[in-house]
């Protein structure tokens, strides 16, 4: 849900990339958990400069304002997070869009500090990194087949 996903898949040309973020920058940087998802680092305008500096073409993406609420409700092939969704703010943040963009190929992946949780909610999870530090240890898992 922002640039860093787009520079690593935009060896992948053709693609079209849904980005969603927040178009906000926070006083201070926050580390850990965000209970209400207050705190944001991004300004939309800057994205767009830095994706296109680094080789994206506007007609392959389009950002969205998490906070504007007019996230696009088609389905996705894969939906792509790294440290930020159930990273810094709670996963059931995002669960009624997922019902909405998610079929059962889709596939899902970000970066969470409890990887079990996820088992419920999906058929499959597979951790496919592993971070270990003092604090904030994560997983980073990829999900398919929404239970929900
Ligand atoms: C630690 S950064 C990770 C950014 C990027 N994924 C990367 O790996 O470089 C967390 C990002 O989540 C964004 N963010 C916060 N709340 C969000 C939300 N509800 N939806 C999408 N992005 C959000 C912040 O603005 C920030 O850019």
């Amino acid at each position: 849900m922002c640039g860093l996903e787009l520079i690593i898949n935009s060896f992948s040309l053709g693609n079209f990339f849904t980005i969603i973020e927040k178009n906000y920058v926070s006083e201070k940087v926050k580390y850990g958990w965000d209970e209400k998802n207050l705190e944001a680092y991004n300004d939309i305008d800057k994205l767009n400069l830095f994706l296109q500096t680094n080789g994206m073409e506007k007609k392959n993406y389009e950002i969205y304002d998490f906070d504007k609420n007019n996230l696009p409700a088609v389905l996705f092939d894969y939906v792509i997070s790294l440290y930020s969704l159930d990273y810094h703010y709670d996963f059931y943040l995002y669960k009624d869009y997922f019902k909405k963009i998610l079929n059962k190929e889709s596939i899902l992946i970000f970066d969470t500090v409890r990887p079990d949780h996820f088992s419920k909610l999906f058929d499959k999870v597979k951790v496919i990194n592993s971070i270990e530090k003092d604090t904030h240890s994560s997983k980073r898992i990829m999900c398919t087949g929404a239970k929900f």
